[in-house]
């Protein structure tokens, strides 16, 4: 059912994307950027986005724009963390990485054009939200990617390898590297259902919370998970010294840190009754998860 559902996203943002980058102008990225952002990768964040729309009641219309914003975000996340100066992976979704099949320069390039395709796609007239929408969505997601947000916490995930690193240091390094979009995720569908700033903070948490259990999950898979299902090289962690939860409390702990972590998600999605039953069904494929 969950997988179904999955595809069905991935789907749609997949033609959403090519159909967008086949109406611009022809370059040398346009084929290393779809390389990186279609088809492959769960497109875990757009369920979340569209999951969430039914939470808060805004049509899957509203949404499918911030969707292909995200995936190219998070697709330029991936490209730079594979690259030789960050995890130097040669396997991603089950293919070359996009380094190993153009280059690095090219993947450098690509990664950064997706990162500005993102604000492209957001402020494009295809894009039918008001422009005071368009503007605080455009705020909250450079928030989640740039120096306070994905690009900072990879910084610090790089510093920290081979550190004795405390929880709150892991911690908020996992919340800012992937935390902070899963955050923009249910965050900018509260912006665009016109919720008070006290919801979208609470609402915006959420996600965040969400988003670092998928961290945890991540880093369970490197030890247990298969490369087969995954689609990228596990087992590397360890070899490079990431300061990972497990690392600090060991796998039990943090499976048990991770039980918790998503009960307490549950229990405020449960506040939202029967609007939340699909959120609930992904945030269980999010804990349980092999790819
Ligand atoms: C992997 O993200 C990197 C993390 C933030 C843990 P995903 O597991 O969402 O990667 P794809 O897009 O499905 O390949
Ligand atoms: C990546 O975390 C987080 C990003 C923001 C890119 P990882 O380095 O653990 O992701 P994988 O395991 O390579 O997919
Ligand atoms: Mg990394
Ligand atoms: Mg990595
Ligand atoms: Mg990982």
């Amino acid at each position: 059912m969950i997988k179904k559902k999955l595809i069905n996203n991935a789907n749609k943002i997949d033609k959403y994307l090519l159909n967008y980058l086949n109406k611009q102008k022809k370059s040398f990225l346009a084929s290393p950027m779809k390389y990186g952002v279609i088809s492959g990768g769960k497109k875990i964040r757009s369920t979340i986005i569209l999951d969430a729309g039914k939470l808060l009641k805004v049509s899957q219309k509203k949404l499918l724009s911030i969707c292909a914003a995200v995936e190219c975000i998070h697709s330029y996340s991936l490209i730079h963390d594979d690259l030789p100066c960050m995890d130097n992976d040669t396997i991603r979704r089950g293919k070359p990485t996009t380094h190993k099949k153009y280059g690095e320069a090219t993947a450098v390039l690509a990664g950064n054009s997706l990162l500005t395709l993102a604000f492209e796609i957001i402020v494009s007239k295809k894009n039918s939200l008001n422009l005071k929408q368009k503007n605080e969505i455009i705020e909250l997601l450079s928030n989640c990617s740039g120096h306070t947000g994905i690009a900072g916490g990879q910084e610090l995930d790089l510093r920290f390898e081979n550190k004795n690193k405390n929880l709150n240091q892991i911690l908020d390094m996992q919340r800012k590297k992937t935390g902070k979009l899963f955050n923009f995720c249910i965050q900018s569908v509260a912006i665009i259902g016109n919720k008070n700033n006290k919801e979208k903070i609470l609402l915006g948490k959420l996600g965040e919370d969400i988003g670092l259990l998928f961290q945890l999950t991540d880093d369970f898979l490197d030890i247990k998970g298969s490369k087969k299902v995954t689609g990228k090289q596990i087992k590397k962690d360890n070899k490079k010294g990431k300061a990972t939860l497990i690392r600090l409390l060991g796998y039990e702990k943090t499976l048990r840190y991770a039980d918790k972590l998503e009960k307490k998600i549950l229990l405020k999605l449960k506040k939202h009754g029967k609007n939340a039953k699909d959120l609930i069904n992904t945030l269980k494929f999010i804990k349980e998860r092999n790819f």
